[in-house]
């Protein structure tokens, strides 16, 4: 693989970016990279669309007139596209291309646990997905080819949309910025505001790096399911409200701020309990994208083929669909995630651990090894979450 496309320090400042414009308002960055090529080539693209286990769809007509087919497409459908504007859009691009996956070490300036993927799109001359909003930060990078983006206000559940089965878009844009892409630039966007891109070329290519933030709704069922599985493992009936030495009511038919604070407390000390919040979320936000995706090794690796690796020199590289990240736990002791698993490490586990975190897609090598770093590298390779490096 080529060296990853790094963004020039003397042309992008990451803290003045998290200062004045990380989900505050939108940035364009006129070609900020050391040094910038087209890192996917369209017909690989193409086909990954047609593979059954990526997500794929394939945007067709130009303004007022968009057609939506989710993929995976068949072979033909490309040769069928002639005349009209077209954009076929990948996810999840990283996962499956690792110099698609590099770009995002240009952007850990954010956590990891936020990042989302790599959307890779193509798009005819004249071809779009129209005027929308989305709900996550994005940084768009012009990969090939020139694109017109025109950005609008800030929007929300409330803003109109247009009827249509399966595009959201809007009913009203108004257009208060344009900007041109060219090759290497790249369009921050904030959450909700409008934005709408246009190719000037046949062979335009973006790419999207996308971020995630969970919202309350799902951060209140995930903990709630997640509590309430553990309280059926061990089904206690028992724990009831209980109010020995109740005294007697005036009126027996008010429910007393007494006995609502103690429900109360009931229903939320379980929900409060900071340690579990952390590793449920932990594991929650490490979960695989496309968790049908088997990434395991064909023969599973013992502790020898480990030390093996080990001294031939190999270095350790993650699987870019990996999701790996950590909660420490006082002293030096963390809980790793990998992939919705939680592995509490100590000692030289927890400093590998710390490690392969920090490295992201860098690759690295553990050097001498002692069990508990063994066992972690056990762990790691034969869950397919990363593997040694033969060549
Ligand atoms: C695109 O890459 O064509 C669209 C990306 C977006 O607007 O979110
Ligand atoms: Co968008």
């Amino acid at each position: 693989m080529m060296d990853p496309a790094r963004l020039d320090p003397a042309r992008f400042d990451p803290d003045a970016f998290l200062r004045d414009h990380w989900q505050r308002r939108p940035l364009v960055l006129r070609n900020p990279w050391t040094g910038w090529s087209n890192p996917l080539p369209a017909d690989e693209l193409a086909g990954l669309a047609c593979e059954a286990e990526v997500e794929s769809r394939l945007v067709t007509g130009a303004a007022g007139a968009w057609r939506m087919e989710s993929g995976p497409l068949p072979e033909h459908r490309f040769a069928e596209l002639t005349g009209a504007p077209w954009t076929l859009l990948v996810q999840a691009v990283d996962q499956h291309v690792p110099e698609v996956a590099a770009l995002i070490a240009a952007f850990r300036f954010i956590p990891d646990w936020r990042i989302d993927d790599v959307m890779v799109s193509y798009a005819t001359a004249g071809g779009g997905v129209g005027p929308h909003f989305d709900q996550y930060d994005v940084f768009l990078i012009q990969g090939a080819g020139r694109r017109r983006w025109q950005l609008g206000g800030r929007c929300d559940d409330g803003t109109p949309l247009l009827p249509h089965p399966d595009l959201r878009l809007l009913a009203d844009f108004g257009v208060e910025e344009e900007w041109l892409l060219e090759p290497g630039d790249i369009l921050y966007i904030p959450p909700g505001i409008a934005h709408d891109g246009v190719a000037l070329d046949d062979e335009c290519m973006t790419y999207s790096i996308g971020f995630r933030a969970p919202s309350r709704a799902e951060l209140i069922e995930g903990w709630t399911d997640h509590l309430l599985d553990a309280l059926g493992d061990d089904a206690r009936e028992d724990d009831r409200y209980a109010d020995p030495g109740l005294p007697r009511q005036d009126n027996p038919g008010e429910i007393t701020p007494d006995a609502l604070a103690r429900l109360q407390s009931m229903a939320t000390a379980a929900l409060l309990d900071a340690e579990g919040f952390a590793r449920w979320f932990g594991q929650h936000s490490t979960r695989p994208k496309y968790p049908d995706i088997d990434w395991r090794p064909e023969r599973e690796l013992a502790a020898d083929d480990i030390r093996a690796a080990i001294a031939a020199g190999a270095p350790l590289v993650r699987n870019p669909a990996a999701r790996m990240s950590f909660i420490r736990q006082g002293g030096t002791d963390l809980l790793l995630f990998v992939n919705g698993t939680c592995l509490p490490c100590t000692g030289s586990a927890a400093t590998l651990a710390e490690r392969l975190c920090a490295a992201g897609g860098e690759p690295v090598r553990p050097g001498t090894v002692d069990d508990a770093a063994l066992s972690l590298l056990l762990a790691l390779v034969n869950d397919g979450a990363a593997g040694f490096d033969a060549d």
